[in-house]
């Protein structure tokens, strides 16, 4: 057993994420994405800092909070010794969900061993994704990516053995979605509108049982590499695309000589498999739990998924706070 698989380093990740959330979910509903944001930055780099593990940023939060930050593509985490390892973070996966008070919004983290990552950055912002559970895996063909949206169902419908209008299908609810929400629901499937957070949309998708057959429709790129490391651990499939949405974009791509016709699939985005991943609930989700404060103690809700050994640990923590009512430092 190598270095890296001889520890599971997924526990200390699963710390930072829940020390995240419990210093985020401080600003529910407060209105100020800014400062949830930077707040969350701030949590996430200090609790990193200490994992055992020579880390490096793969594709960072740069331009989010106005300059430079330790969590910067390229930039090094953890404490320098340990496993060299490619990280991708997102301290809020749903940042307008939580300070808005709607429901759905994680903190994130995966990691895997270095240079196994995919990252088109910093020209791609966005990209086109579909993601199954295990039980669906072998229906995604690439051909999906192109075809009618209802031949993908039919097919997902079929590996799932249950009729097409009884798959739900989660879909950010954005104006560029129109055409593909019309097309599902022509199909005959449902659509599950979410507002935000296409990670967890496709943690909820890859996940068996918990209510969400498909994610579909275009992201974030960050979150389409954190979540491969899930899909690809839970042994579901997904394939992607860059869709880049602006001139702009589609000129960085371009100028960084990257094919924008590519499809990707898990394994392209994450070239190994030794991938850690945890993730805490920072409001209420289907898949996590909220935050929850009382007083000096608070309570978390946690994923971590280990993907040499298939283990999906569900994990919910009391924490004592510290005199100003948020996880101790
Ligand atoms: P943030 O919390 O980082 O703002 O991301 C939320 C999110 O919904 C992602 O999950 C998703 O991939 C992306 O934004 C979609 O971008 P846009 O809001 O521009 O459509």
């Amino acid at each position: 057993m190598g270095e890296f698989l001889s520890h599971n380093i997924g526990f200390d990740l699963v710390r930072a994420t829940e020390y995240t959330a419990l210093k985020v979910g401080r600003w529910l509903g407060l209105g100020n994405a800014s400062e949830a944001h930077r707040v969350a930055c701030e949590a996430m780099s200090r609790a990193l800092s200490e994992v055992s593990m020579r880390g490096q940023i793969v594709i960072g939060e740069e331009g989010r909070l106005g300059g430079r930050s330790a969590l910067d593509s390229g930039q090094p985490v953890g404490t320098g010794r340990g496993p060299e390892v490619d990280v991708i973070v997102d301290p809020i996966d749903g940042t307008a969900s939580v300070v808005h008070g709607r429901p759905g919004a994680i903190s994130v983290v995966a990691v895997a061993p270095r240079g196994s990552m995919w990252s088109p950055n910093p020209a791609a912002i966005y990209m086109d994704k579909i993601v199954v559970d295990v039980e669906a895996a072998e229906s995604l063909v690439p051909e999906c990516m192109d075809a009618p949206v209802g031949w993908t169902l039919a097919l997902v419908a079929r590996a799932k053995k249950k009729p097409v209008r009884d798959l739900q299908v989660i879909v950010l609810d954005r104006p560029r979605h129109f055409d593909l929400i019309e097309e599902i629901r022509s199909a005959g499937a449902r659509v599950l509108l979410r507002s935000d957070g296409d990670t967890v949309g496709a943690l909820i998708a890859a996940t068996p049982n918990v209510g969400a057959d498909v994610l579909m429709g275009i992201g974030g790129v960050p979150e389409g590499v954190t979540a491969a490391c899930a899909v690809k651990a839970m042994g579901g499939a997904m394939l992607c695309r860059l869709a880049p949405q602006s001139q702009q974009e589609r000129e960085a791509i371009e100028a960084a000589g990257i094919d924008t016709k590519l499809i990707l699939n898990c394994d392209d985005m994450v070239r190994s498999n030794e991938i850690f991943l945890a993730a805490t609930g920072i409001t209420h989700g289907q898949l996590l739990d909220a935050v929850r404060y009382r007083g000096r103690e608070a309570q978390t809700h946690s994923l971590l998924i280990r993907s040499e050994t298939g283990t999906r640990r569900m994990i919910r923590a009391e924490h004592v706070l510290d005199e100003n009512g948020s996880g101790r430092d």
